[in-house]
């Protein structure tokens, strides 16, 4: 390194610069910083999808996504009490179900002893006050992987709303807070909402994923259910990544159709999308950081390439400053911890 001639250097400048603005002054102190901070994380901002199975471990660790684990019924129990105790709201549960329970119409996603209608028992006998959220789709059950009945090569729209809406009744009747179609069908929110109040649900709300793309951020989740579609993609249903302006069009019908709660995912491609839906609707807005991306970090985390700490605090706070009321997150737990300490 040279030696550097500060002196020299200094009488170069003309002092004072004349500066009416000087932005740095709002962050001249950890004091002012917290003072102007616009976005504030908390705990009660999340929501933690967890991976419930009836296999013979309590906790099967899931490749593409180190730090989460297919859980049996019992150990996802004790994590739901961490959940709570460190200030987690929320659970959305997904199911991960053999393949000789599958079939081409979801008759599992029915059945009032099945593994997802059990778990939800079980959470709201020992947590009463922990929201569980369940997911509408067909692909857990589906013997084709798609969320909607496949024929001759085609994903039927109108045969599966019928399918989607016992699967919502299904999860009412077994104590879910929020059912949350997934599965992008025209006329889902509406099917399932009038299906909900003809059986005695209209307590139970509906968390729309209303702006869900055709996303290849998904894969580390499809491992972990093994739910790849078998033959074709969801591009049919599940929107085009290039669109914007489409979201708004999804958004709007699922407010008219009785939504309570519209989502955007992926969350951090998609920061535009988020904000947009956010200036449009009065609902609370909700965002899922997806399986992809909390791979991406972990991985490059247990490289020592980021922080991952730091990259995982600055992408939820991402998330919500472009408008996200929610967060679908694998790191709420340990989100919540860290900002309740
Ligand atoms: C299925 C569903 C998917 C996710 C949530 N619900 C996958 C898909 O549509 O193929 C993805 C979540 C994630 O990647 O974390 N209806």
């Amino acid at each position: 390194m040279m030696e550097a001639d500060y002196d020299e250097f200094e009488a170069d400048l003309d002092f004072p610069v004349d500066l009416p603005e000087r932005p740095r002054r709002n962050r001249k102190g950890p004091g002012i910083r917290r003072m102007v901070r616009e976005t504030i994380l908390t705990p009660a901002d999340f929501i933690w999808p967890a991976f419930v199975h009836d296999g013979k471990d309590d906790r099967m660790p899931i490749g593409a996504m180190p730090g989460c684990f297919r859980l049996s019924p019992k150990a996802l129990l004790e994590e739901a009490r961490e959940a709570v105790r460190a200030g987690v709201p929320a659970i959305a549960l997904f199911p991960a179900i053999s393949d000789k329970k599958k079939d081409s119409i979801a008759t599992e996603s029915t059945n009032p002893d099945g593994l997802l209608q059990t778990t939800v028992k079980m959470l709201k006998d020992a947590l009463p006050d922990l929201v569980v959220i369940t997911d509408v789709a067909m692909d857990p059950y589906s013997s084709d992987g798609h969320d909607g009945i496949v024929r001759d090569g085609k994903i039927i729209n109108d045969e599966t709303l019928e399918i989607l809406a016992m699967m919502a009744v299904s999860q009412a009747e077994a104590g879910a807070d929020m059912v949350a179609p997934s599965d992008m069908m025209d006329g889902r929110v509406g099917y399932i909402r009038a299906a909900l109040d003809e059986e005695g649900f209209s307590e139970t709300s509906i968390l729309a994923y209303s702006v869900k793309y055709a996303s290849a951020f998904y894969g580390p989740f499809r491992d972990a259910l093994d739910s790849h579609p078998r033959a074709g993609d969801k591009k049919t249903y599940q929107m085009d990544p290039a669109n914007a302006r489409e979201a708004l069009r999804e958004v709007l019908l699922d407010v008219e159709e009785g939504a309570d709660m519209v989502m955007v995912k992926p969350a951090l491609p998609y920061l535009d999308v988020i904000l947009r839906v956010k200036q449009e609707v009065d609902l609370p807005v909700a965002a899922y950081h997806v399986s992809g991306e909390y791979s991406m970090l972990k991985a490059a985390g247990e490289r020592g390439w980021l922080d991952h700490q730091a990259v995982m605090m600055e992408s939820h706070l991402a998330i919500k400053r472009a408008g996200a009321d929610v967060i679908l997150t694998y790191n709420a737990i340990e989100m919540a911890r860290l900002l309740g300490a």
